[in-house]
């Protein structure tokens, strides 16, 4: 099998979110396997260019039309970790400071798609999958349908966050667009175009990042206005749980991190005592504390810490430490509370990867309300550094952690079901006397130890769907 990734992101070279670890993380161990080689094709962002120029090989130069313009495209190559790159190189689209975030958004992953299709007789590989990650590559999924010049590749899409789909006017088809009226049905959306929905339309398989959001995207309080589609293509949608690079990850190795600790709660606290000691907190080994590792957006669940937070700081002796960036309001509330709590709330307004290792060994807590979550990978890390995960029970939070019963002993977390902010400050409540009793804090614990979410499990299951849309019927040689 032959498998091109398509993504417009991609750890270690361009990361806004989740999506860039589960391209930087997944190939590598699909390639792991004898008959699967899987390559990844990206945007050539200005950054990527400056920081990977050596590396960089250019395979070829030619002209890619976007509507009745010819936009000069080059195609490069690198080797990395198992994995071969291919970049996309074309200075007006992508030679700017940020990944995402610009009027013309929708027109330059219009270009990219062009651009990866028109790329496929220049790569001395001939994939026979195309696998797409969310809207902003969804295209080349029509793309590849349609072109009666190029080679069909079977198709796949795997949708990471359905909230952001690539929203045009309608207008823009005819000047974006080298295509018939006819193949504007899959894209139509509201009289708007919508790239996701073309690529829901097209693929031959839809999978997303857990099975909880695979059932919970048809309906019309997740669906983001594509449940109808989605319900359609039921068939021929599933969820798979993204895994993490458990090596990366790893308190025992981790070099970000000031004391290496492995099933062992007493040097993880060496680590907490370090956080308290570096933000002139009280020092005390102790002392519960908790972290929050997050972009600053509304489906992180901050309407609900906002409702708490204070509350929860006034009347427990605990810790808070928040790490991230995002929505102006967001950061302005966590800089308040920590005026208003200080020693007991740090508000660390940056996004810093080394402080946020630093935060999941030291933390006794991990919190992460979200309102919706495809998957979610800060749980997943958490449970890798011990930190017990405090979440609510939606997408891929609620098929990774199972909220603990002391009485049972089981279960690796604490989880709330409603969307509701009394439900989340009762449940960090009630994490609190969990922790202040050995008895019931340290099952809890070794249960924690022994979570771990790596890739393996999931890859065969990508693998099977793969060989379903090829025909190879269920394959058990791998
Ligand atoms: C998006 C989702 C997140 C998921 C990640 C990787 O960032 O919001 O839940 O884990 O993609 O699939």
């Amino acid at each position: 099998k032959k498998v091109l990734f398509v993504a417009s992101e991609c750890t270690p070279f361009a990361k806004t979110g989740g999506l860039a670890d589960v391209i930087g993380s997944l190939p590598p161990v699909l390639n792991q396997l004898d008959d699967i080689e899987t390559r990844v094709i990206l945007p050539l962002y200005r950054s990527i260019l400056t920081n990977w120029r050596k590396q960089l090989v250019k395979v070829t130069s030619f002209d890619v039309s976007v509507g009745w313009r010819k936009q000069p495209t080059s195609l490069y190559i690198m080797r990395f970790d198992q994995v071969t790159y291919y970049f996309i190189e074309n200075e007006y689209y992508f030679s700017r400071d940020d990944v995402y975030g610009y009027e013309d958004d929708g027109e330059r992953f219009v270009y990219f798609c062009e651009a990866v299709i028109s790329s496929l007789p220049y790569m001395n590989f001939q994939p026979n999958i195309i696998h797409a990650h969310d809207w902003q590559a969804s295209l080349s999924l029509l793309f590849n349908k349609v072109y009666s010049n190029t080679p069909k590749m079977k198709s796949v899409l795997t949708i990471h966050n359905l909230k952001y789909q690539g929203i045009m006017l309608r207008e823009s088809y005819h000047d974006l667009f080298r295509l018939d009226d006819e193949h504007i049905a899959g894209m139509e959306w509201h009289g708007l175009l919508n790239c996701l929905k073309a690529g829901i339309y097209h693929a031959d398989k839809i999978t997303t990042v857990s099975p909880t959001y695979a059932e919970e995207i048809k309906t019309p309080y997740y669906g983001e206005g594509l449940f109808k589609c989605l319900q359609d293509r039921s068939k021929d949608l599933s969820g798979i749980l993204n895994g993490i690079d458990t090596k990366s990850y790893h308190p025992k190795t981790d070099q970000s991190i000031r004391f290496k600790y492995q099933y062992s709660s007493s040097r993880k606290r060496l680590n907490k005592l370090y956080i308290q000691h570096k933000f002139q907190m009280e020092i005390d080994p102790d002392k519960p504390m908790y972290v929050m590792i997050t972009r600053f957006v509304e489906q992180k669940g901050l309407h609900l810490i906002e409702r708490i937070l204070d509350q929860f700081l006034s009347e427990e002796d605990v810790q808070f430490i928040v790490l991230g960036t995002g929505e102006y309001h967001f950061e302005h509330f966590f800089y308040q509370m920590e005026q208003q709590h200080k020693g007991k709330m740090i508000a660390y307004l940056q996004f810093n990867e080394k402080l946020a290792r630093q935060l999941y060994a030291a933390g006794d807590f991990f919190v992460m309300p979200s309102k919706f979550e495809p998957c979610g990978l800060a749980q997943l890390i958490a449970l890798q550094y011990n930190a017990v995960p405090i979440v609510r029970e939606t997408g891929g939070l609620k098929d990774t952690i199972v909220p603990y019963n002391e009485y049972t002993h089981a279960g690796n977390g604490f989880s709330f079901s409603h969307y509701n902010a009394h439900d989340l400050l009762a449940v960090l409540r009630y994490s609190l006397t969990i922790f202040k009793d050995q008895d019931k804090w340290y099952p809890l614990f070794r249960n924690v130890t022994k979570s771990s979410f790596s890739w393996e499990l999931s890859r065969d299951q990508y693998v099977k769907i793969y060989d379903q849309i090829l025909g190879v019927g269920p394959s058990n040689v791998r």
